[in-house]
């Protein structure tokens, strides 16, 4: 495929897949937003996270617990999206413990009370719907299917962040100051959720052309507030701006932009719990490495003794005369890929209900066949989404060549006499 061709596409509103030739700057660009927005994901399970022990209910740390699970899975699923463009986890979660990749500067700001965690989600998962709803339709065919599932358990996210808001809103007097409180905290972060403004945003206008942002940081912001002003209303809460009204003229809310420098200032690193957020994602990753290391030696010796059984299979056959000589063990243990190599990747298909078809849903990683089954039933089928599923090597798979779709696909369009729509029956003909 050629620049032009890849042009085309882009024009024509279709989805570009990972197999497709794309310009350097496209993919980087991709890899870049994909890699920003799984940190995000993960680096944001933590400020709740600190408050599931500390949940008011069992009922409330349930829903605490399946959203900051949900979370992890967000990010799981977009680095095996990066992967899909060839980056390398290994090499992505580096450069988010290194301070060389961001993630969104809300994650820097505490919790500080309950209602701060209501409040958190209302506001910040509300703004984080708002802008991955116009993501879905980003042209990267991978990362748009993804956006798809995310925002499905976002609005979960959101409804519930509301729904802990409104409970305190009917509350004590104490609970309804802790809320609006929580609500002066949030909204600020939450509005700089969307970026700097378009004029001064340094990405904007090529992944514009691209079309791997669909709307841009001003257009989503406004509407987000749009939608704001009547739920505050509902919770009985002030939104922590003089200057927000609504505005005949334009159809909009006028509000205050929210302060880039801060912005900058917490992205850069200063914001009040930067320090102790990758402090603390460091650390996990460093306590987590002997697990990865135990499950990678775990695969390489299921697959080394696989071999040999297979081995042992092809030698007898082979002293029968009936087979070619059996092949190194270790070769076929070696692709299992071992510790420190990285884990292979593997497809997801999932079977909706039975007596439908298994559809792919996504990749992951995983050093063998067992891990990735728990873990594609962990990360692919949360919500009853599925009866049966498949994993399958990424590297297993055989797909037709994109660049040669003319040779397989072509000769189809010019038979339509294949279809039984070409041979309308005469009037008043039934029953063909
Ligand atoms: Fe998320
Ligand atoms: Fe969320």
């Amino acid at each position: 495929m050629s620049i032009s061709a890849f042009d085309a596409l882009i024009a024509a509103d279709q989805k570009i897949e990972n197999k497709d030739w794309m310009p350097d700057g496209y993919r980087e660009s991709l890899i870049r937003q994909i890699a920003q927005h799984a940190h995000s994901e993960i680096m944001g399970m933590q400020p709740e996270a600190a408050w599931i022990s500390r949940a008011p209910s069992l009922a409330r740390k349930a829903v605490l617990i399946a959203k900051v699970q949900d979370e992890a899975g967000h990010g799981l699923y977009l680095y095996a999206v990066a992967e899909t463009l060839g980056a390398r986890r290994e090499d992505l979660l580096d450069a988010l413990h290194e301070g060389r990749q961001k993630y969104l500067s809300f994650i820097n700001y505490p919790t500080l009370t309950w209602a701060d965690v209501g409040a958190l989600a209302w506001l910040t998962d509300g703004a984080a719907v708002v802008n991955q709803v116009s993501l879905c339709r980003t042209s990267y065919g991978p990362y748009g299917r993804a956006l798809v599932r995310i925002c499905r358990e976002e609005s979960f996210h959101h409804r519930q962040g509301f729904d802990l808001l409104h409970t305190l809103s009917r509350g004590t007097p104490a609970q309804r100051r802790s809320l609006q409180e929580a609500v002066d905290r949030w909204w600020q972060p939450a509005l700089a959720m969307f970026g700097p403004p378009d004029s001064r945003s340094t990405h904007s206008a090529s992944s514009m052309a691209w079309r791997i942002k669909r709307a841009g940081n001003d257009e989503l912001r406004q509407r987000f507030v749009d939608l704001c002003v009547p739920q505050a209303e509902a919770l009985g809460v002030r939104l922590p701006d003089p200057a927000l009204r609504w505005n005949p003229e334009r159809g909009h809310h006028d509000f205050t932009p929210p302060d880039y420098d801060e912005l900058m200032r917490v992205v850069a690193g200063h914001g009040p719990r930067n320090r102790q957020r990758l402090a603390h994602r460091r650390r996990a990753h460093e306590e987590g490495a002997w697990v990865r290391e135990a499950a990678a030696v775990h695969a390489a010796k299921q697959a080394a003794k696989q071999a040999a059984g297979q081995a042992g299979r092809q030698a007898a056959e082979w002293e029968a005369g009936r087979a070619a000589a059996p092949d190194d063990a270790r070769a076929a243990a070696r692709e299992t890929g071992g510790p420190g190599e990285g884990w292979p990747l593997w497809e997801v298909f999932v079977r909706p209900r039975r007596g439908l078809g298994h559809a792919h849903a996504g990749s992951l990683q995983a050093p063998d066949a067992a891990v990735a089954l728990h873990s594609a039933r962990d990360l692919y089928t949360r919500r009853e989404e599925g009866v049966s599923l498949w994993v399958v090597p990424s590297r297993s798979v055989t797909s037709s060549d994109p660049e040669q779709k003319e040779a397989y696909f072509a000769p189809a369009a010019d038979k339509q006499y294949r279809h039984a729509s070409s041979f309308p029956p005469p009037e008043g003909v039934e029953g063909l």
